[in-house]
């Protein structure tokens, strides 16, 4: 695997589906404010930053808020997104995650997490896989959210690798996005009606071996 030496992995969609306990606590502080969030409204949060997912559900309830009060909301919401994820356990690792970045490591490909979330080392903690990536950029390193390439560019950096040496496997449209803009292959998982950008779509890392890797282009 000359052409690739470095992969780099988004969280939130890709490792594990926490989007529903996302959806959970938007759904429940929506409800307080006295409005509905529905689960279509929700998919436009995926890869985007707990301040700006705030700001979509309040737009979606038609609902106004001073910055004070928005600050407030978004500590709520994440208090009770915390009391979800600590429950969590490996048995929610999605299909071939676990395995398919393990096999990157043996491969000698070095393996890193990019995530805008800032709740990415409770959730890897949980799920006892902190030692599968050998670089961890969350949301508390960056300060530009993706479709800016900064989280994956830092992750690069920490590995030492040039940005066209390393694939990133994105499920949210915006990191893809900041994938292409940072220079580097993107491997989408999902809906390659959705996610058009990415150079090859899967719907699962239980769905991609190295190989198919080395033929991107
Ligand atoms: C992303 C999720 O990974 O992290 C978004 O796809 C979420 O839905 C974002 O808003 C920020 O997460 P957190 O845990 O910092 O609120
Ligand atoms: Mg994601």
């Amino acid at each position: 695997m000359n052409n690739i030496k470095a992969c780099i992995f988004d969280l939130d969609g890709v490792i594990v589906d926490t989007a529903v306990y996302h959806y959970k606590a938007w759904k429940r502080l929506a409800a307080g404010l006295g409005f509905d969030f529905s689960e279509h409204d929700n998919e436009r949060l995926k890869g985007v930053s707990r301040m700006r997912s705030l700001e979509i559900v309040l737009e979606c309830g038609g609902v106004t808020k001073t910055d004070a009060e928005k600050e407030q909301l978004a500590a709520q919401k994440n208090t009770w997104y915390t009391e979800m994820i600590n429950q969590m356990t490996p048995a929610e690792i999605l299909p071939g995650a676990q395995e398919f970045v393990q096999s990157c490591r043996d491969a000698g490909i070095k393996t890193a997490l990019g995530s805008a979330s800032k709740n990415s080392m409770t959730i890897l903690n949980k799920l006892n896989i902190v030692n599968l990536f050998d670089a961890i950029i969350d949301g508390n390193k960056v300060s530009k959210a993706k479709p800016d390439p900064e989280v994956f560019l830092k992750g690069a950096e920490e590995l030492s690798i040039e940005p066209q040496f390393c694939v990133v496997f994105e499920d949210a449209i915006a990191g893809v996005e900041a994938a292409k803009a940072g220079g580097m292959k993107a491997v989408g998982i999902g809906d390659a009606n959705i996610l058009h950008e990415a150079d090859m779509v899967v719907s699962g890392l239980d769905k991609v071996t190295l190989e198919q890797l080395e033929i991107l282009p």
